[in-house]
This record gives C-alpha cells, structure tokens and sequence, in this order.
C-alpha cells in the first residue's frame, strides 16, 4: 500500500470517495443532502480549489501493484484559530474515506498519519475534526488518540 497526492487525473474517483463518503454519513443521521449532482459539483470544485492550495492536503491510498486503483482518500488543511484566541495554527481533517471492501486493515490509520505528520512540518500543534455523535468513524478517532473538546447541541423549534 502507498499514499500519494492527489493529481488533476484523480478528481473523478476523488470525488467519488467523498460523494460515498457523506452518502455514508447522511445516512447514520446527519442533516438531509442535496441531490447528486450538485454534491458532484462542489467536491470536484473544491478539489481543484484544494490543488491549488499549498496549506491543503489531500492523499490517495493505493496498492503497490501498478495501474491497481485508489482504495482510500484523506483531505486535510491548515487552519488559524479565531481571532479572540492565542494564535495558533491547528490542522482540520476534512474527510477520510476507505473503500468498504478495505476497511479494518489499518488503512484509515496509514492516511490519518500521514496527514498528521504533515499538519507537524507544517507546524501544527494539534489536529480537531468533526464528527457526527451516531458515526462508527468516532470510535476510529477515538482509537487514534482523539478527545471530545467541545460538543454543538441541536433542538427542535
Ligand atoms: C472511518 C474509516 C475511514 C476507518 O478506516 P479503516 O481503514 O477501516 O480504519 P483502520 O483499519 O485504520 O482502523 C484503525 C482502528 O480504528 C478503530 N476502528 C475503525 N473502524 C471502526 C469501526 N467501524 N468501529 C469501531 N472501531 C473502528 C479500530 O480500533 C481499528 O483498529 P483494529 O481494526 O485493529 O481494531 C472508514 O470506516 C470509513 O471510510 N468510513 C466511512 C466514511 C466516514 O464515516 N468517514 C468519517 C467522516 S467524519
């Protein structure tokens, strides 16, 4: 298994990974999504935008074997905290995705690694994400060293 950045030539199966990606997330009970094609249009959008980026990361998982296609995906960028805060730089995972038939071989782990050992060169001190509070993924954090820090609340009106 190898992890490389993601290229203009990767956009269609990038894409696809993020698309299956909050397909999976809607459907453990988050917000109701838009329909396909705008989806489709706004990660390829902010694929190219991430391309072009240099505090913006996004890596592909593929096996050795050559011409064999990517299996997992990692976005990540740099952030600065609020202005209200001391200033510090911290870096936000945007999306991980494994391909289903892959899952559970330390895959997940590899790519999260890898972005955390960037987010470190590029002088990062800490690494947050968001997750949804019903997601098999939160257990995937968990198992990676993530805490809770803070919790947003939702009622009805
Ligand atoms: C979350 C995800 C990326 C994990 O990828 P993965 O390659 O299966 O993860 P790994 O094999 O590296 O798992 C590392 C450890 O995390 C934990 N873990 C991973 N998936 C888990 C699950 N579904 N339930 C409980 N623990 C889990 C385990 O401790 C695992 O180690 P083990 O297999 O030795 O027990 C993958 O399940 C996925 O793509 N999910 C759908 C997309 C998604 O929800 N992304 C997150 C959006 S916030």
């Amino acid at each position: 298994m190898k992890l490389r950045p993601v290229t203009k030539g990767d956009m269609e199966i990038a894409s696809h990974f993020l698309r299956e990606m909050i397909q999976e997330m809607a459907a453990g009970g988050g917000d109701p999504l838009r329909d396909e094609m705008e989806i489709h249009k706004w990660f390829e959008q902010s694929l190219e935008s991430a391309l072009e980026h240099e505090d913006h990361l996004v890596l592909l998982a593929q096996n050795s074997e050559p011409d064999s296609e990517p299996i997992g995906l990692v976005e990540a960028s740099l952030t600065e905290l609020h202005p209200l805060f001391a200033r510090r730089r911290l870096l936000h995972i945007h999306a991980i995705y494994v391909e289903p038939g892959y899952r559970r071989q330390g895959i997940g782990r590899q790519l999260m690694q890898a972005a955390m050992r960037w987010g470190r060169e590029q002088g990062c001190a800490q690494i947050a994400l968001s997750v949804l509070a019903g997601n098999p993924a939160s257990k995937f954090y968990e198992a990676l060293g993530f805490e809770v820090f803070e919790l947003e609340m939702r009622r009805n009106l």
